[in-house]
């Protein structure tokens, strides 16, 4: 292939996992030469790199093909797609637009599909990427100690296009955050589709946060997303202990009553997910905690939508991802009688947003007049830049700071729910 048809962009859609593979795509291209462009207009091959979790993010996907359908009738461009829908739905192939279609395991081989018209590669089960290690713009970096999922949530299309459960070795994990920290990263993000499985030969999710933690130049460390049902107390030990731990939880409990969760298929009752909390907020009294909510579960009654209101109203979480439920061709969920309507979904959805707006409003007010330490990780889309704290809250600032400085910051205001604040040297909280 020629210097000038090597040209790539990816657009990406879907959850932190993907953002971090699109990294993977981007180096193993890289190395075979090709060259990363910031926009479809200037390239040869433009990849989307898709997400299959709801209906809505597969239509957005198809909306996108059909509009680079158009700049490849201008201009002789290769489109491809691959992640999560292009796993689930190799007959994209046959949309006279796309010309290679490949899963999240087989990347390794794209440089050899890319050169071969009408391919799909399903991949290998077995694929870690563990030598490929994506450094991305900024000073916060995402890092994968597993990929996969064993769980099968009744409604999640996951595991059928993620494949198994597979947890990295810890000695190639360290080093890929000795490499990123060495490379300017201040802020590691550990990933996994269920995180707080990871178990490498014995070693568990509590164990390799500690060994992360005490590597020099981590400033700050997170990690997402954790299943109630694997919660280990060692995790929220080594998170009080450990100085550059950020005290923030995101434990998705999608539902609050029990018959949903069984049906669901999730392994934890609302009972034990309150005591995870109750414990949770006794080792770390100021933790951001967030979840995952999914309404209109087929069955769901409004009664046990009330439930899961409730359960809202006294966890009273810091923030929530709330959806509606999405069939998914093949998954358990999709075959059970479903009688609620759309209208019925939305209205439940709408309502639950509303209450958790007012929580989120309420809990940011709670940060009014306190001082965070934080540090300043990028610029605000409306002005200024967004700090971040060792709760994991966001403040805005419109002050003159450095990107990747520790600065105070006092909260002086909310802007819509963001809490917006002034810098100062006082003693933070
Ligand atoms: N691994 C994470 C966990 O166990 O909670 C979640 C990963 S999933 C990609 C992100 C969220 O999407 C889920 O927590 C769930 O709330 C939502 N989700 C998954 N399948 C869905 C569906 N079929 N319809 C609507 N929302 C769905
Ligand atoms: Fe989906 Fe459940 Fe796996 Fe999360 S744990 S990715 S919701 S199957
Ligand atoms: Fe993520 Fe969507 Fe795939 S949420 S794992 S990109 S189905």
């Amino acid at each position: 292939m020629e210097k000038e048809s090597k040209r790539f962009h990816i657009i990406t859609y879907g959850c932190q996992m993907n953002q971090y593979d699109t990294g993977i795509i981007s180096e193993i291209l890289k190395n075979e030469g090709y060259i990363p462009v910031n926009n479809e207009r200037d390239a040869d091959i433009v990849i989307l790199n898709t997400c299959a979790v709801r209906e809505h993010a597969e239509k957005r996907v198809m909306g996108r093909i059909h509009s680079l359908g158009r700049l490849k009738k201008r201009k002789n461009i290769k489109i491809g797609v691959v992640g999560c829908m292009a796993k689930r739905l190799p007959e994209l192939l046959e949309i006279p637009e796309v010309d290679f279609v490949a899963g999240p395991d087989a990347y390794r081989n794209l440089p050899v599909i890319i050169g071969r018209e009408g391919v799909f590669e399903e991949g290998n089960p077995f694929e870690d990427y563990n030598e490929i290690w994506p450094l991305n713009e900024g000073i916060s970096a995402y890092v994968s100690i597993s990929r996969g999922c064993d769980n099968f949530c009744s409604y999640c299309i996951v595991p059928y296009v993620r494949g198994p459960l597979r947890s990295r070795p810890v000695d190639t994990i360290l080093e890929e955050v000795e490499y990123l920290v060495a490379q300017g990263v201040k802020e590691i993000i550990l990933l996994g589709q269920n995180v707080n499985e990871y178990n490498y030969k014995g070693v568990g999710f509590a164990s390799l946060l500690g060994m992360v933690a005490d590597i020099k130049g981590v400033e700050m460390l997170n990690f997402l997303t954790s299943h109630p049902k694997d919660i280990d107390y060692n995790m929220f030990m080594v998170m009080a202990e450990k100085k550059n731990m950020v005290r923030y939880l995101h434990l998705p409990v999608q539902a609050g009553n029990n018959r949903i969760l069984k049906l669901m298929n999730r392994h934890y009752t609302v009972e034990e997910y309150r005591d995870t909390v109750r414990r949770l907020r006794s080792i770390l009294p100021d933790v951001t905690l967030t979840t995952d909510l999914l309404v209109g579960f087929p069955g769901e009654t409004e009664k046990e939508f009330m439930d899961t209101l409730a359960l809202v109203e006294d966890i009273r979480f810091d923030h929530a991802f709330m959806f509606r439920f999405s069939p998914r061709p093949g998954t358990l969920a999709a075959l059970m009688e479903d009688k609620l309507t759309d209208e019925e979904k939305i209205k439940r959805l709408r309502k639950l947003i509303d209450v958790q707006n007012r929580i989120i409003r309420e809990r940011n007010k709670e940060m009014l007049g306190k001082s965070f330490r934080c540090i300043v990780m990028k610029p605000a889309k409306k002005g200024g830049y967004l700090c971040k704290t060792w709760t994991g809250k966001y403040i805005a600032v419109s002050e003159n700071v450095n990107i990747g400085d520790v600065i105070s910051v006092k909260v002086t205001h909310l802007r819509g729910n963001t809490p917006v604040g002034i810098t100062q040297k006082d003693k933070e909280e």
